[in-house]
């Protein structure tokens, strides 16, 4: 039998009346299924069952996963899974056209996790810097030093927006070593935006020729009117790279990939050190969310929904919540994080993890209505909470 034909016979991940679920927002998606036994034993068994048994609050994904008209183009594009030279869908115009950019704006990536490696190796030679707040996504300062650079980290202001005006006076101050300016809007762990007026004064207040990567992964999350993409930054003649996924709204986080949007000569640095392996599934399976708008839209919705919901009760408990614009949030517990992590985990939720300097800090991500009523019940109890009488957080 081909792969297409077993493809076709089985379904991509368990056939059309489990996608049907997915699509729908059900309670609880296919993936909540206990999985099959594993030809590994039963160690292996336990590790997968455990897992597929978690409230995974931990990461900032999307529980619901590809719409079906996604899995769909996935499943087509199986009978490429043997190719080097395939078509790919015509994935780099897609995106081209749907964020207004030319094909030449775009390097696609494994996760736009690869595009900020990529523009740290590009930018961050003989032991460059890179400027930016922290907490934030610590991936691109694990990086740095990973390649034997450096990061300047700024503080968060007290209400955990980022400064401008210190990025400003950083990035002059080391002007000849900085290798370029990192602004996760909205930032990771936080969840608060960057407005629109003032990633225009970071850019116009720094040397005009330090790049400024802004990493927008939560992009599609933002009600805030202040806000804005930077792409028309882009488009500007700034130099600017905007990274995005789809691994957040798309719901592809294992399908792996991203892509930044620079000028023409930027893609052309970073191309060499790209490593181009991106699978040919999520290429055509890229192109078919990109369509899909009303999954987009349900996703959006019932994330946020869920997200307002979750912060109105615990903030009704007397715990505060950072102002969020993503599909996740951070709550102030007063216990160490550390500790509140390893209650959740006794109780079958993962959540966030430690983000230093703000350790009493929980990040939550937005999971389905089962798994944030799965958190609240376990939250009540980790902080000896009685329903109906408030708080006796101690
Ligand atoms: C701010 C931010 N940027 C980038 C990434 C990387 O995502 P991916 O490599 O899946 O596209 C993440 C992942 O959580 C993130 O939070």
């Amino acid at each position: 039998m081909s792969v297409e034909q077993r493809v076709s016979r089985r379904g991509f991940v368990g056939g059309a009346a489990a996608t049907l679920g997915l699509l729908g927002l059900k309670p609880t998606p296919l993936w909540a299924e206990r999985s099959r036994p594993l030809p590994g034993g039963s160690l292996l068994q336990d590790e997968a069952d455990e897992y597929d048994a978690l409230a995974k609050l931990h990461f900032n994904e999307n529980p619901y996963g590809p719409s079906e008209s996604v899995l769909e183009a996935m499943t087509k594009a199986f009978k490429y899974s043997m190719r080097y030279g395939y078509p790919d869908g015509g994935v780099t115009s897609a995106i081209a056209e749907h964020h207004g950019v030319n094909e030449e704006n775009i390097l696609l990536g494994a996760g736009s996790g690869e595009i900020l490696e990529v523009v740290g190796l590009t930018f961050l030679e003989h032991g460059k810097k890179v400027v930016g707040v922290e907490p934030s996504y610590s991936s691109v300062y694990r990086h740095a030093s990973g390649i034997d650079a450096d990061a300047i980290k700024l503080p968060l202001l007290d209400d955990y927006r980022q400064h401008i005006p210190s990025l400003i006076d950083a990035t002059k101050k080391h002007y000849r070593e900085v290798g370029f300016v990192y602004l996760c809007n909205p930032n990771n762990p936080t969840g608060r935006t960057v407005s629109k007026r003032e990633v225009r004064q970071l850019l116009d207040g720094i040397p005009e020729d330090v790049p400024v990567l802004i990493d927008e992964a939560y992009h599609h999350f933002v009600e805030d009117p202040e806000y804005a993409t930077s792409i028309p930054h882009v488009l500007e003649g700034r130099p600017v790279i905007v990274a995005r996924t789809f691994s957040k709204l798309f719901g592809m986080a294992a399908m792996r990939l991203g892509f930044a949007i620079a000028s023409p000569e930027m893609i052309q640095l970073m191309s060499p050190y790209s490593t181009g392996s991106v699978n040919a599934l999520v290429k055509w399976g890229a192109v078919a969310a990109l369509e899909d708008t009303a999954a987009q839209e349900r996703v959006r919705r019932v994330t946020l929904q869920l997200r307002k919901k979750t912060t109105r009760e615990l903030e009704s408990l007397g715990f505060s919540c950072i102002p969020s614009e993503t599909n996740f949030f951070m709550m102030h517990t007063g216990r160490h994080v550390v500790e509140v992590g390893a209650e959740f985990r006794k109780r079958g939720v993962a959540v966030g993890r430690p983000f230093p300097p703000m350790l009493e800090h929980l990040r939550v991500s937005i999971g389905t209505e089962q798994e944030m009523g799965r958190f609240m019940t376990a939250f009540k109890d980790i902080f000896s909470i009685t329903t109906g009488s408030g708080s006796t957080r101690g």
